[in-house]
């Protein structure tokens, strides 16, 4: 099996919590009811206003010396995506709200760590997922894949990338200040753990 079958025919590994009513850890009928709750979610988001709301707050954030991973990289993504979603459209049903909540979480550690790789190098952020094969969890690397594949992949990449630029485009005003970068502790995702840029 190719990466993107894989991807599509393997069901993921479900957490014993609210995100198993998540698109993300679904499966078949279910995954396709929850992903368009996803999708339908994101389609009332209007790029332009993101991009220009992701400006401003970025604007408001970068002045002296700031670590943008902390202060900037998720909190600017995510108070756009959340303010924007507004309440659940799906209503109030528990797989509503649960897939409205995926849409940030999906959203916050992606979109930050494409924040803070664009700024250094460029490193592909999402490295590997997980899906289940006769009963144990393997590990499906996503080389060439950043957005995943198929009736599974990333539903929010276009927000992400616009919102993401749009950050990028102010934080590109400032210089860099940390040298030897470090990363977060995740085994799938690569993200930067600090970033200080000056504003000054
Ligand atoms: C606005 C920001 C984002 C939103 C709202 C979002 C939302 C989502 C959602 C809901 C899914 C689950 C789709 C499904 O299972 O059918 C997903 C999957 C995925 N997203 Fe995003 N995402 C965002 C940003 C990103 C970024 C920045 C990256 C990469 C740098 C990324 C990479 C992925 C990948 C690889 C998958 C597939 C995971 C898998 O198949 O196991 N996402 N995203």
């Amino acid at each position: 099996m190719d990466v993107a079958t894989l991807l599509n025919e393997l069901p993921p590994p479900v957490p014993q919590d609210g995100r198993a009513l998540m698109a993300r850890f679904s499966f078949g009928a279910e995954h396709a009811r929850r992903r368009a709750i996803v999708v339908d979610e994101l389609a009332r988001i209007d790029v332009r206003e993101a991009v220009q709301l992701a400006r401003e707050r970025t604007l408001a954030l970068a002045k002296g010396r700031v670590d943008v991973m902390a202060t900037i990289a998720r909190a600017v993504p995510v108070g756009v995506l959340d303010t924007l979603l507004g309440e659940p459209h799906a209503g109030a049903t528990a797989e509503g709200r649960a897939n409205r909540a995926g849409i940030l979480l999906q959203a916050r550690d992606a979109t930050a760590g494409l924040i803070g790789n664009a700024l250094i190098d460029d490193a592909q952020t999402v490295r590997n997922t997980r899906r289940m094969r006769d009963g144990e969890e393997i590990v499906v690397d996503l080389a060439g894949l950043p957005f995943g594949a198929g009736a599974r992949a990333c539903p929010g990449r276009e927000l992400a990338l616009a919102i993401a630029d749009a950050v990028l485009d102010v934080l590109r005003t400032g210089r860099v200040v940390s040298t030897e970068v470090e990363y977060e502790d995740w085994p799938n995702l690569r993200i930067p753990a600090r970033l200080e840029v000056d504003f000054a």
